[in-house]
Protein backbone atom coordinates (compact mmCIF):
# COMPACT_ATOMS: atom_id res chain seq x y z
CA UNK A 1 0.00 0.00 0.00
CA UNK A 2 0.86 3.30 -0.49
CA UNK A 3 2.51 4.98 2.21
CA UNK A 4 0.32 8.69 1.36
CA UNK A 5 -2.64 6.43 1.11
CA UNK A 6 -2.08 4.61 4.20
CA UNK A 7 -2.26 7.92 6.22
CA UNK A 8 -4.56 9.59 4.39
CA UNK A 9 -6.97 6.93 4.99
CA UNK A 10 -6.65 7.15 8.91
CA UNK A 11 -7.55 10.72 8.64
CA UNK A 12 -4.10 12.36 8.51
CA UNK A 13 -4.43 14.61 5.95
CA UNK A 14 -4.72 15.49 2.18
CA UNK A 15 -2.42 13.81 -0.41
CA UNK A 16 -0.56 17.21 -0.32
CA UNK A 17 -0.49 17.48 3.38
CA UNK A 18 1.24 14.05 3.83
CA UNK A 19 3.64 14.91 0.70
CA UNK A 20 4.81 18.07 3.02
CA UNK A 21 4.91 15.98 5.97
CA UNK A 22 7.52 13.53 4.18
CA UNK A 23 9.64 16.20 2.93
CA UNK A 24 9.19 17.97 6.18
CA UNK A 25 11.14 14.65 7.58
CA UNK A 26 8.22 14.12 9.76
CA UNK A 27 7.64 10.02 8.37
CA UNK A 28 9.82 7.30 9.32
CA UNK A 29 9.25 3.82 7.99
CA UNK A 30 11.64 1.14 9.44
CA UNK A 31 13.62 3.92 11.56
CA UNK A 32 13.94 5.96 8.44
CA UNK A 33 13.16 9.13 6.88
CA UNK A 34 10.26 8.74 4.40
CA UNK A 35 10.74 11.67 1.72
CA UNK A 36 8.98 9.67 -0.80
CA UNK A 37 5.02 10.03 0.12
CA UNK A 38 4.61 6.93 -2.72
CA UNK A 39 6.65 4.62 -1.43
CA UNK A 40 5.05 1.25 -0.85
CA UNK A 41 4.56 -0.21 2.42
CA UNK A 42 3.05 -3.16 4.11
CA UNK A 43 1.05 -2.25 6.57
CA UNK A 44 0.94 -5.26 8.97
CA UNK A 45 4.89 -5.11 8.86
CA UNK A 46 6.70 -2.06 8.62
CA UNK A 47 6.58 0.32 11.13
CA UNK A 48 5.65 3.71 10.22
CA UNK A 49 5.74 6.83 12.60
CA UNK A 50 4.88 10.38 12.63
CA UNK A 51 6.13 12.74 14.21
CA UNK A 52 7.90 9.41 16.32
CA UNK A 53 4.41 8.57 17.08
CA UNK A 54 3.64 5.00 15.93
CA UNK A 55 1.19 4.52 13.35
CA UNK A 56 -0.68 1.63 13.58
CA UNK A 57 -3.09 0.59 10.71
CA UNK A 58 -6.34 -1.33 10.49
CA UNK A 59 -8.75 -1.19 7.71
CA UNK A 60 -12.19 -1.72 9.79
CA UNK A 61 -12.98 -0.18 13.11
CA UNK A 62 -15.73 -1.68 15.37
CA UNK A 63 -17.68 0.15 18.55
CA UNK A 64 -20.13 -0.35 20.60
CA UNK A 65 -22.44 2.17 21.41
CA UNK A 66 -25.49 1.98 24.17
CA UNK A 67 -27.80 4.77 22.48
CA UNK A 68 -29.68 7.04 23.65
CA UNK A 69 -32.93 7.69 23.33
CA UNK A 70 -33.63 10.99 21.20
CA UNK A 71 -30.67 10.49 18.91
CA UNK A 72 -31.23 8.42 15.59
CA UNK A 73 -29.12 5.64 14.03
CA UNK A 74 -27.95 7.34 10.64
CA UNK A 75 -24.96 9.10 9.82
CA UNK A 76 -26.73 12.11 8.67
CA UNK A 77 -29.72 13.96 9.88
CA UNK A 78 -30.90 17.71 9.01
CA UNK A 79 -33.21 18.31 12.38
CA UNK A 80 -32.10 14.73 15.16
CA UNK A 81 -28.77 14.39 16.20
CA UNK A 82 -27.29 11.34 15.16
CA UNK A 83 -25.08 8.17 16.63
CA UNK A 84 -22.43 9.08 14.42
CA UNK A 85 -22.23 12.45 16.20
CA UNK A 86 -21.50 11.13 19.51
CA UNK A 87 -17.89 9.72 18.01
CA UNK A 88 -14.53 11.39 18.58
CA UNK A 89 -13.00 12.34 15.33
CA UNK A 90 -10.20 10.17 15.37
CA UNK A 91 -12.76 7.18 14.09
CA UNK A 92 -14.59 9.84 11.65
CA UNK A 93 -12.03 9.21 9.41
CA UNK A 94 -13.39 5.41 8.71
CA UNK A 95 -16.53 6.67 7.76
CA UNK A 96 -18.12 4.62 10.40
CA UNK A 97 -22.04 3.80 10.07
CA UNK A 98 -24.91 2.31 12.56
CA UNK A 99 -25.62 -2.21 11.94
CA UNK A 100 -29.00 -1.69 11.56
CA UNK A 101 -31.39 0.78 12.84
CA UNK A 102 -32.89 1.69 16.40
CA UNK A 103 -35.60 3.93 16.41
CA UNK A 104 -34.92 7.03 17.55
CA UNK A 105 -37.00 6.37 21.58
CA UNK A 106 -35.34 2.94 22.21
CA UNK A 107 -31.94 2.44 23.58
CA UNK A 108 -29.11 -0.30 23.91
CA UNK A 109 -26.75 -1.94 21.36
CA UNK A 110 -26.26 -0.73 18.44
CA UNK A 111 -22.63 -1.88 16.88
CA UNK A 112 -21.17 1.13 14.32
CA UNK A 113 -18.18 0.13 11.81
CA UNK A 114 -17.38 1.12 8.35
CA UNK A 115 -16.87 -2.82 7.64
CA UNK A 116 -20.39 -3.36 5.32
CA UNK A 117 -19.71 -6.88 4.50
CA UNK A 118 -19.81 -8.04 8.21
CA UNK A 119 -23.08 -5.03 9.02
CA UNK A 120 -24.63 -7.08 5.93
CA UNK A 121 -24.15 -10.42 7.38
CA UNK A 122 -25.66 -9.38 10.65
CA UNK A 123 -28.83 -7.67 8.85
CA UNK A 124 -29.39 -10.11 6.23
CA UNK A 125 -33.01 -12.09 6.72
CA UNK A 126 -31.18 -15.34 5.01
CA UNK A 127 -28.35 -15.01 8.22
CA UNK A 128 -30.83 -15.25 10.91
CA UNK A 129 -28.53 -13.76 13.67
CA UNK A 130 -30.75 -12.97 16.61
CA UNK A 131 -31.53 -9.70 17.84
CA UNK A 132 -33.02 -9.74 21.63
CA UNK A 133 -35.01 -6.43 23.28
CA UNK A 134 -36.10 -5.92 26.50
CA UNK A 135 -38.95 -3.93 26.60
CA UNK A 136 -41.45 -3.08 29.23
CA UNK A 137 -45.75 -3.57 28.29
CA UNK A 138 -48.39 -1.68 29.02
CA UNK A 139 -50.42 -4.84 30.25
CA UNK A 140 -49.49 -8.42 31.55
CA UNK A 141 -47.90 -10.55 29.12
CA UNK A 142 -49.55 -13.75 29.16
CA UNK A 143 -48.63 -17.54 27.66
CA UNK A 144 -51.07 -16.57 24.92
CA UNK A 145 -48.51 -13.91 23.54
CA UNK A 146 -45.47 -16.41 23.92
CA UNK A 147 -47.31 -18.78 21.46
CA UNK A 148 -48.78 -16.17 19.14
CA UNK A 149 -44.86 -14.99 19.23
CA UNK A 150 -43.70 -18.27 18.46
CA UNK A 151 -45.65 -18.90 15.75
CA UNK A 152 -45.37 -15.33 13.88
CA UNK A 153 -47.38 -12.26 13.96
CA UNK A 154 -48.86 -10.37 11.10
CA UNK A 155 -47.81 -6.94 11.25
CA UNK A 156 -49.45 -5.38 8.40
CA UNK A 157 -48.15 -4.53 4.87
CA UNK A 158 -48.52 -8.03 3.57
CA UNK A 159 -46.34 -9.19 6.00
CA UNK A 160 -46.16 -12.15 9.17
CA UNK A 161 -43.04 -12.44 10.96
CA UNK A 162 -41.32 -14.99 11.26
CA UNK A 163 -41.44 -16.89 14.76
CA UNK A 164 -39.86 -15.00 17.88
CA UNK A 165 -39.00 -16.23 21.18
CA UNK A 166 -40.95 -14.46 24.08
CA UNK A 167 -39.84 -14.48 27.49
CA UNK A 168 -41.62 -12.95 30.48
CA UNK A 169 -39.17 -11.53 33.56
CA UNK A 170 -41.97 -10.53 35.67
CA UNK A 171 -45.35 -8.34 36.05
CA UNK A 172 -45.21 -5.18 37.39
CA UNK A 173 -48.41 -3.04 38.78
CA UNK A 174 -48.18 0.55 37.32
CA UNK A 175 -49.02 3.54 39.62
CA UNK A 176 -52.59 3.64 38.46
CA UNK A 177 -53.18 -0.11 39.46
CA UNK A 178 -52.48 -1.44 36.32
CA UNK A 179 -50.27 -4.34 35.24
CA UNK A 180 -47.60 -4.23 32.83
CA UNK A 181 -44.62 -6.79 32.05
CA UNK A 182 -41.02 -7.05 31.35
CA UNK A 183 -40.44 -8.92 28.89
CA UNK A 184 -37.29 -10.45 26.79
CA UNK A 185 -38.21 -10.70 22.60
CA UNK A 186 -35.76 -12.65 20.65
CA UNK A 187 -36.25 -11.80 16.86
CA UNK A 188 -33.69 -12.89 13.67
CA UNK A 189 -35.40 -10.31 10.92
CA UNK A 190 -35.39 -6.43 10.92
CA UNK A 191 -38.61 -4.81 10.02
CA UNK A 192 -39.03 -1.54 10.74
CA UNK A 193 -40.86 -1.09 14.35
CA UNK A 194 -40.89 -4.61 14.61
CA UNK A 195 -41.14 -5.35 17.86
CA UNK A 196 -43.93 -2.90 18.90
CA UNK A 197 -45.78 -3.92 15.46
CA UNK A 198 -45.76 -7.39 17.07
CA UNK A 199 -46.66 -6.04 20.11
CA UNK A 200 -49.64 -3.98 18.88
CA UNK A 201 -50.39 -7.26 16.92
CA UNK A 202 -51.38 -8.89 20.08
CA UNK A 203 -53.30 -5.64 21.20
CA UNK A 204 -50.36 -4.38 23.56
CA UNK A 205 -48.55 -1.17 23.51
CA UNK A 206 -44.30 -1.32 24.32
CA UNK A 207 -43.57 1.09 26.66
CA UNK A 208 -39.98 1.18 26.80
CA UNK A 209 -37.38 -0.61 24.20
CA UNK A 210 -33.60 -1.62 24.74
CA UNK A 211 -31.42 -4.02 22.75
CA UNK A 212 -29.74 -5.90 24.70
CA UNK A 213 -27.98 -8.78 22.46
CA UNK A 214 -26.63 -9.09 18.40
CA UNK A 215 -26.22 -12.63 17.28
CA UNK A 216 -23.61 -13.75 20.70
CA UNK A 217 -22.52 -10.09 21.40
CA UNK A 218 -24.21 -8.80 24.44
CA UNK A 219 -24.36 -5.21 25.59
CA UNK A 220 -21.74 -4.28 27.54
CA UNK A 221 -23.86 -3.12 30.47
CA UNK A 222 -20.96 -0.83 32.05
CA UNK A 223 -21.66 1.32 29.15
CA UNK A 224 -23.43 4.62 29.97
CA UNK A 225 -26.11 5.67 27.23
CA UNK A 226 -24.38 7.73 24.72
CA UNK A 227 -20.81 6.35 25.21
CA UNK A 228 -19.38 3.02 23.82
CA UNK A 229 -15.91 1.25 23.32
CA UNK A 230 -14.11 -0.78 20.79
CA UNK A 231 -14.85 -4.20 20.07
CA UNK A 232 -12.22 -6.79 21.03
CA UNK A 233 -11.80 -9.50 17.96
CA UNK A 234 -13.65 -11.88 19.97
CA UNK A 235 -16.64 -9.75 20.28
CA UNK A 236 -16.45 -9.01 16.31
CA UNK A 237 -16.65 -12.76 15.88
CA UNK A 238 -20.00 -13.38 18.32
CA UNK A 239 -21.82 -10.75 16.06
CA UNK A 240 -22.57 -13.61 13.88
CA UNK A 241 -23.38 -16.07 16.16
CA UNK A 242 -26.35 -17.77 15.04
CA UNK A 243 -27.54 -19.32 18.46
CA UNK A 244 -28.06 -16.96 21.68
N1 LIG B 1 -38.20 -3.01 16.98
C1 LIG B 1 -38.77 -1.81 17.16
O1 LIG B 1 -39.99 -1.68 17.18
N2 LIG B 1 -37.96 -0.75 17.34
C2 LIG B 1 -36.62 -0.83 17.35
O2 LIG B 1 -35.92 0.17 17.53
C3 LIG B 1 -36.04 -2.10 17.15
C4 LIG B 1 -36.85 -3.18 16.97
Amino acid sequence: MRLDKMLGNLGYGTRSEIKKMCRQGMVTVNGQEAKKPDQHINPDQDQVCLNGQEVSYREYIYLMMNKPAGCVSATFDRYDQTVIDLINPEYLAFDPFPVGRLDKDTEGLLVITNDGQLSHRVLSPKKHVPKKYYAQIDQEVVARDIEAFSKGLYIGDDYTTRPAKLEIIRTFEADDGSLGSEIYVTISEGKFHQVKRMFEAVGKQVLYLKRVQMGGLSLDESLELGQYRELTEEEVKLLEDREI
